[in-house]
């Protein structure tokens, strides 16, 4: 398969990095070309919603938003990992994905497909993962990206609690892993 870009929306090493580190990992042994970025430790400037780049088709903004982009385009698969924030993504994943919008606007996102990862500290049943899973969902909808999975790992606030869920973390990569070969 082409390539993978798998987007880590969490700039502290915490859960959101480990996971991401793992599924690149899987993934290399798999022999799948894929590269991980963390918008959160890059230059990216805040979409000012100046609508220029609908017609333009880029944005003026000189960041490494652009070369994000370019890895956008090469890569069929996006795997989307944030940490869950107030019930929804992360904000480092918010600012990433407006700055898409170049984009999305020459319909260079339709036709992707997409993994959606949350990772919470709370209980499902508590306020946890399903709002940021729905938000991920809204994004890929509006965009033309196919969802192929979605996943939430719950009860995760240091490290030490997603390594406690071994278990559940291996049936996710194995999860993962059968999406990716059903491409
Ligand atoms: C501002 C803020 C809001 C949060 N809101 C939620 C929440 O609504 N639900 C939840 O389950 N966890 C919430 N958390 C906890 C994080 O999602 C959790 O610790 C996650 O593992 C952090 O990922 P990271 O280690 O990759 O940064 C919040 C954390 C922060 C900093």
């Amino acid at each position: 398969m082409r390539k993978v870009l798998v987007i880590i929306g969490s700039r502290r090493e915490g859960n959101s990095l480990l996971l991401g580190k793992r599924i690149v990992s899987m993934l290399k042994q798999m022999r799948v070309p894929t590269s991980y970025i963390i918008p959160g430790n890059q230059k990216i400037y805040l979409c000012t919603g100046c609508m220029d780049c609908d017609q333009k088709g880029y944005c003026d903004f000189q960041d490494d938003m652009q070369e994000n982009i370019r890895k956008v385009k090469e890569a069929e698969l996006l795997i989307w990992i944030t940490p869950v924030r107030w019930n929804l993504l992360s904000s480092d994943i918010k600012v990433f994905m407006d700055r898409l919008n170049p984009l999305y606007a020459s319909q260079g996102l339709k036709g992707k497909k997409a993994i959606h990862i949350a990772i919470g500290a709370k209980g499902k049943e508590t306020y946890s993962s399903e709002g940021a899973i729905t938000s991920l969902g809204s994004f890929a909808e509006s965009a033309g990206i196919k969802c192929i999975g979605h996943y939430t790992l719950n009860h995760c606030l240091q490290v030490k609690d997603q390594r406690m869920q071994e278990k559940k973390v291996n049936y996710l990569l194995q999860q993962i892993k059968q999406n990716i070969e059903s491409l």
